[in-house]
Protein backbone atom coordinates (compact mmCIF):
# COMPACT_ATOMS: atom_id res chain seq x y z
CA UNK A 1 0.00 0.00 0.00
CA UNK A 2 1.28 3.52 -0.97
CA UNK A 3 2.25 5.99 1.86
CA UNK A 4 0.68 8.96 1.92
CA UNK A 5 2.90 10.85 4.87
CA UNK A 6 3.89 14.50 3.47
CA UNK A 7 6.54 16.51 5.65
CA UNK A 8 4.75 19.24 7.81
CA UNK A 9 6.44 22.34 7.87
CA UNK A 10 7.53 23.09 11.76
CA UNK A 11 7.41 26.65 13.76
CA UNK A 12 10.85 26.70 13.23
CA UNK A 13 11.45 26.22 10.10
CA UNK A 14 9.31 28.74 9.18
CA UNK A 15 10.42 31.43 11.49
CA UNK A 16 14.26 30.85 10.39
CA UNK A 17 13.00 31.27 6.76
CA UNK A 18 11.37 34.73 7.35
CA UNK A 19 14.02 36.58 10.05
CA UNK A 20 17.45 36.98 8.33
CA UNK A 21 18.02 40.22 7.02
CA UNK A 22 19.46 38.54 3.77
CA UNK A 23 16.27 37.09 2.87
CA UNK A 24 14.04 37.96 -0.80
CA UNK A 25 11.44 39.63 1.54
CA UNK A 26 14.19 41.82 2.55
CA UNK A 27 16.14 42.41 -0.34
CA UNK A 28 15.00 46.03 -2.43
CA UNK A 29 14.21 45.85 -5.98
CA UNK A 30 17.69 46.54 -6.88
CA UNK A 31 19.35 44.19 -4.69
CA UNK A 32 16.81 41.45 -6.55
CA UNK A 33 18.08 42.64 -10.36
CA UNK A 34 21.60 42.69 -9.10
CA UNK A 35 21.73 39.07 -8.30
CA UNK A 36 19.90 38.56 -11.58
CA UNK A 37 22.50 40.40 -13.78
CA UNK A 38 25.53 38.03 -11.82
CA UNK A 39 23.45 35.03 -12.30
CA UNK A 40 22.71 35.89 -16.09
CA UNK A 41 26.30 37.25 -17.19
CA UNK A 42 28.12 33.80 -15.16
CA UNK A 43 25.58 31.88 -17.92
CA UNK A 44 27.23 34.12 -20.91
CA UNK A 45 24.64 36.44 -21.82
CA UNK A 46 25.33 40.06 -22.12
CA UNK A 47 21.14 41.94 -22.53
CA UNK A 48 18.18 41.37 -20.05
CA UNK A 49 15.05 42.69 -21.66
CA UNK A 50 11.87 43.34 -19.45
CA UNK A 51 8.51 44.27 -20.21
CA UNK A 52 5.85 46.32 -18.31
CA UNK A 53 2.81 48.45 -18.42
CA UNK A 54 3.21 52.12 -19.84
CA UNK A 55 0.61 52.95 -16.79
CA UNK A 56 3.25 51.84 -14.32
CA UNK A 57 5.40 55.07 -14.01
CA UNK A 58 7.11 53.74 -11.44
CA UNK A 59 8.26 50.76 -12.64
CA UNK A 60 9.60 52.25 -15.91
CA UNK A 61 11.82 55.09 -13.71
CA UNK A 62 12.75 51.82 -11.72
CA UNK A 63 14.21 50.11 -14.67
CA UNK A 64 15.94 53.26 -16.14
CA UNK A 65 17.57 54.02 -12.64
CA UNK A 66 18.89 50.73 -13.33
CA UNK A 67 20.27 51.01 -16.64
CA UNK A 68 16.84 49.67 -18.73
CA UNK A 69 16.15 51.58 -21.91
CA UNK A 70 13.19 51.79 -23.56
CA UNK A 71 13.08 49.97 -26.85
CA UNK A 72 9.41 49.95 -27.46
CA UNK A 73 6.14 50.99 -26.71
CA UNK A 74 4.00 48.11 -28.60
CA UNK A 75 0.35 47.96 -28.35
CA UNK A 76 -2.17 45.33 -27.76
CA UNK A 77 1.18 43.65 -27.07
CA UNK A 78 -0.56 40.98 -23.95
CA UNK A 79 -4.07 41.35 -25.86
CA UNK A 80 -6.41 43.67 -26.80
CA UNK A 81 -6.29 47.00 -25.44
CA UNK A 82 -2.90 45.77 -23.10
CA UNK A 83 0.06 47.98 -24.24
CA UNK A 84 3.50 46.99 -22.57
CA UNK A 85 6.51 48.73 -22.65
CA UNK A 86 9.74 47.01 -23.68
CA UNK A 87 13.09 47.54 -21.54
CA UNK A 88 16.46 46.28 -22.86
CA UNK A 89 19.85 46.57 -20.35
CA UNK A 90 23.02 45.62 -21.96
CA UNK A 91 25.50 44.30 -19.33
CA UNK A 92 29.13 45.23 -19.01
C1 LIG B 1 9.19 48.72 -8.79
C2 LIG B 1 9.74 48.03 -7.54
C3 LIG B 1 10.11 46.57 -7.88
C4 LIG B 1 11.00 48.80 -7.09
O1 LIG B 1 11.55 48.11 -5.96
P1 LIG B 1 12.26 48.90 -4.79
O2 LIG B 1 12.80 47.91 -3.82
O3 LIG B 1 11.34 49.95 -4.26
O4 LIG B 1 13.45 49.62 -5.57
P2 LIG B 1 14.88 50.04 -4.99
O5 LIG B 1 14.72 50.63 -3.64
O6 LIG B 1 15.85 48.94 -5.16
O7 LIG B 1 15.21 51.24 -6.00
C5 LIG B 1 16.28 51.22 -6.93
C6 LIG B 1 16.38 52.62 -7.53
O8 LIG B 1 15.17 52.89 -8.30
C7 LIG B 1 14.55 54.06 -7.80
N1 LIG B 1 13.12 53.86 -7.80
C8 LIG B 1 12.42 52.84 -7.28
N2 LIG B 1 11.10 53.01 -7.44
C9 LIG B 1 10.98 54.22 -8.07
C10 LIG B 1 9.85 54.97 -8.48
N3 LIG B 1 8.60 54.53 -8.30
N4 LIG B 1 10.06 56.15 -9.10
C11 LIG B 1 11.34 56.62 -9.30
N5 LIG B 1 12.45 55.94 -8.91
C12 LIG B 1 12.26 54.75 -8.30
C13 LIG B 1 15.04 54.22 -6.37
O9 LIG B 1 14.97 55.57 -5.95
C14 LIG B 1 16.45 53.71 -6.46
O10 LIG B 1 17.30 54.73 -6.95
P3 LIG B 1 18.78 54.93 -6.32
O11 LIG B 1 19.53 53.65 -6.60
O12 LIG B 1 19.31 56.12 -7.00
O13 LIG B 1 18.59 55.12 -4.84
C15 LIG B 1 8.73 48.05 -6.38
O14 LIG B 1 8.36 49.40 -6.08
C16 LIG B 1 7.47 47.27 -6.64
O15 LIG B 1 7.42 46.07 -6.38
N6 LIG B 1 6.41 47.94 -7.15
C17 LIG B 1 5.10 47.33 -7.34
C18 LIG B 1 5.08 46.24 -8.39
C19 LIG B 1 5.66 46.68 -9.72
O16 LIG B 1 5.38 47.76 -10.24
N7 LIG B 1 6.52 45.81 -10.27
C20 LIG B 1 7.11 45.99 -11.57
C21 LIG B 1 6.22 45.33 -12.59
S1 LIG B 1 7.05 45.21 -14.15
Amino acid sequence: MASSHRPIPTRRTSTSSASGPTTAAAASGRDLYERFFGTVRAAGRDVVRCVTGPVNEGSIAFHRRLGFEIEAEVADYDGAGEARVLLRKRLS
